[in-house]
């Protein structure tokens, strides 16, 4: 931290009071001017262009979705091409994103629009939210985002940033917490220019008000922060402990196509090596780690010979390229394939 502040500051917390709000929002968007971000999802008030963004950006970091968001909107420009396309080219769209949950959700979201009877995007919060996939968050940036309305949004970064302003020591994760940044973002929003205001709490967050050392220097709204020690906000409810699985896949080539199995699970519709039980070779042909949700996964490949259970078929290498595959193991065969 490099603000000397007493522990002993008992002032009310200035971020709170009403009639702090006008100087807050002032300096926010002085700083925002000079500082904001150039995103392609901010050049539009697109509200498919804008779901899109948010949907990606729920899990994803910025610089990550950037290409996708681009490719996205060139495959599938509008809400009736999302609807019609089928879910195997969805996936693979969305390939490398991870959690396809939300890319499920965002083509069930195009189809029941196209099934509205005006065909017309829903511009009220409240039947925003009814849409799949939609939670408050999502359903208010779309709202501020693309129909300029005052209401809050709450992502990660102004999560954090309003956390530190009231110094909170309530857990983030915890029902009390996120209802007390909530509340609070609700406060400061104002009525004109919500989707800017909104905008410079995300980059005010981002690249200033970083979770690990954030530059108070040279923080623009510092004289309403009551944050003692920032670095150590949001606090946060203990993690899920990470537990370690190894899962056994098999790597079988005929006649230069490759076997692979359709997800009914994790990664449902996607293709992946098949699922081994019983491991045949003491010796894996590829072994690798990745992270899923709580869990650090060993991925081990054995050869295997064919084995020709439902859901498995075979695939030549440049099929492969079309097919959505998850990430472990569209490596696992570009190795595998290309060693
Ligand atoms: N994170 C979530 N939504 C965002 C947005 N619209 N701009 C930048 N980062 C974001």
């Amino acid at each position: 931290m490099d603000v000397q502040r007493s522990t002993f500051d008992v002032s009310p917390i200035r971020a709170l009071l009403p009639e702090n709000a006008p100087a807050f929002r002032r300096a926010l968007f002085s700083w925002y001017r000079k500082n904001g971000r150039d995103l392609p999802w901010r050049r539009t008030r697109d509200p498919y262009a804008i779901l899109v963004s948010e949907i990606m950006l729920q899990q994803t970091q910025v610089a990550t979705v950037l290409p996708y968001y681009r490719e996205w909107l060139r495959r599938f420009p509008d809400f009736p091409t999302l609807a019609a396309a089928a879910e195997s080219d969805v996936l693979h769209a969305w390939q490398g994103l991870g959690y396809y949950a939300r890319a499920r959700n965002l083509h069930a979201a195009a189809k029941a629009i196209v099934s509205r009877q005006s065909r017309s995007f829903p511009a009220e919060v409240t039947a925003l939210r009814a849409l799949p996939g939609l939670g408050r968050y999502t359903a208010n940036a779309v709202a501020t985002f693309a129909f300029e309305q005052s209401v809050p949004v709450v992502e990660t970064n102004i999560a954090r940033l309003l956390a530190r302003l009231i110094n909170l020591q309530l857990t983030i994760d915890s029902a009390a917490g996120s209802a007390a940044v909530w509340t609070l973002a609700g406060a400061l929003i104002p009525k004109r220019r919500a989707s800017q205001f909104n905008s410079a709490l995300m980059d005010l967050g981002a690249l200033i008000c970083t979770a690990r050392q954030p530059k108070c220097g040279q923080c623009p709204v510092r004289k309403f922060c009551a944050a003692i020690d920032p670095a150590s906000l949001p606090r946060k409810r203990a993690r899920t402990p990470t537990k370690l699985l190894i899962e056994n896949h098999a790597f079988t080539l005929r006649r230069g196509r490759v076997l692979l199995e359709q997800s009914q699970k994790r990664w449902r519709g996607m293709w992946m090596l098949p699922r081994l039980t019983r491991t045949s070779k003491p010796a894996p042909v590829y072994r690798a780690e990745f992270p899923f949700t709580h869990h650090r996964i060993t991925l081990t490949v054995f050869t295997a010979p064919p084995a020709g259970t439902p859901h498995r078929k075979w695939f030549s290498p440049s099929q492969i390229e079309t097919l959505p595959i998850p990430s472990p193991h569209r490596r696992a065969l570009r190795a595998l394939l290309d060693p």
